[in-house]
């Protein structure tokens, strides 16, 4: 099959967050070899109850027992498990609050189920020389939650990095009514987690995917730690076998061998911060740190411009065309090294002093 306009083969491909890499072969030969044995004629084969006490050991290694599998809901990717959030406490007529700009699939889901959308904006004032400041306003956040049915809090934010301080959340539970989901996509980068929080909050509902470090992307697995009861709205709520037993057989794989990701891990963040050193050296740019393995990246050109320039180039980075606070932002994702290179190379190509970016 040809290669879709939108993802064509041959660009270098920095502009969804995933993996550069594919799990490690000695893994996904395991899954491989045990997917011989998965019987692919049963609905369950009773793996998911295993995969959930995994998770549950996972969410909170210091002190086990405290999140347990009836805290933990399996999605097909944290898409649905957003979509699962939005139907189950908000739903038509409920009224979800979603601190922008940030990933737009809480907004995308809660309109689909026909919820009122609130997008509480990051602070985008510019300080002379230092780019757009996305900073969160905790008091502006909390009063503007007071009849919130659901809040969005992405942590750290993608795009803009901002990490919303803990006192935000409890305050939020405190204060408002709503449930607080909090989304830590990019955990395993950044080591920032409330998830033992959560089972028992009241309303704190934590967002999780295997689709970053654990490089699960295409197989799709998502899964929330929350207070057992709305845990158990969620799982009356999701379809039956909404993930196929063959991701939940490979996700028990890589999580039980999650320490052989440690050097993945190591080299997407040794290529993070030496995009991050690259940029900051460039006249004009501004880099908005993540602690993950995004980089917002502010230029004087228009995002739109600079992004069609990359691609003529062979890059694909991601802009946000319906975001007025992004005009001038582009996000890439930390590659493998050759692949920030060529990234390198086409963003010089395009912004060096004199150069004709539409050339
Ligand atoms: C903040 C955030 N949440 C959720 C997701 C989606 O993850 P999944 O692949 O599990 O649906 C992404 C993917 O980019 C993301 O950035």
């Amino acid at each position: 099959m040809a290669p879709s306009q939108d993802r064509p083969a041959d660009l270098v491909r920095l502009n969804a967050n995933e993996s550069p890499y594919d799990l490690p072969a000695a893994i996904k030969d395991e899954i491989l070899e045990a997917a011989r044995d998965l019987p692919f004629n049963r609905y369950d084969p009773g793996l998911a109850d295993g995969l959930r006490d995994q998770l549950a050991a996972y969410a909170d290694p210091r002190s086990p027992g405290r999140v347990t599998a009836e805290n933990v809901v399996l999605g097909n990717g944290s898409d649905e498990i957003i979509l699962l959030v939005n139907e189950v406490f908000a739903g038509p007529g409920g009224r979800t609050v979603i601190v922008s700009p940030s990933f737009e699939m809480y907004h995308i889901t809660a309109a689909r189920i026909g919820a009122a959308t609130a997008r509480f904006e990051l602070e985008s004032g510019r300080a002379a020389g230092a780019g757009t400041s996305f900073a969160l306003d905790v008091d502006r956040l909390v009063r503007a939650c007071h009849d919130a049915s659901v809040v969005f809090i992405c942590r750290p934010n993608n795009p803009t990095g901002t990490v919303a301080p803990e006192e935000a959340i409890h305050r939020l539970l405190a204060e408002t009514p709503a449930v607080v989901a909090v989304d830590e996509a990019y955990h395993e980068f950044t080591g920032l987690t409330v998830a033992p929080l959560a089972p028992r909050s009241e309303r704190l509902v934590v967002l999780r995917t295997l689709s970053k470090l654990f490089s699960l992307a295409g197989l799709r697995l998502g899964y929330a730690i929350a207070p057992v009861s709305l845990a158990e709205k969620m799982n009356r709520a999701r379809l039956p076998f909404n993930v196929s037993t063959f991701t939940q057989l490979a996700a028990g794989a890589v999580l039980r061998r999650r320490a052989e990701l440690e050097p993945l891990r190591r080299a997407i963040m040794a290529e993070s911060a030496r995009l991050q050193g690259e940029l900051v050296r460039r006249p004009g740019v501004t880099v908005h740190l993540s602690g993950a393995n995004f980089i917002l990246v502010e230029t004087p050109l228009s995002a739109a411009d600079l992004a069609d320039a990359l691609r003529r180039r062979g890059v694909l980075v991601r802009t946000y065309p319906d975001e007025p606070s992004l005009a001038h932002h582009i996000r890439v994702n930390a590659g493998r090294p050759d692949e920030g290179d060529a990234f390198l190379t086409a963003f010089d190509g395009v912004l060096s002093p004199g150069k004709d970016w539409r050339a």
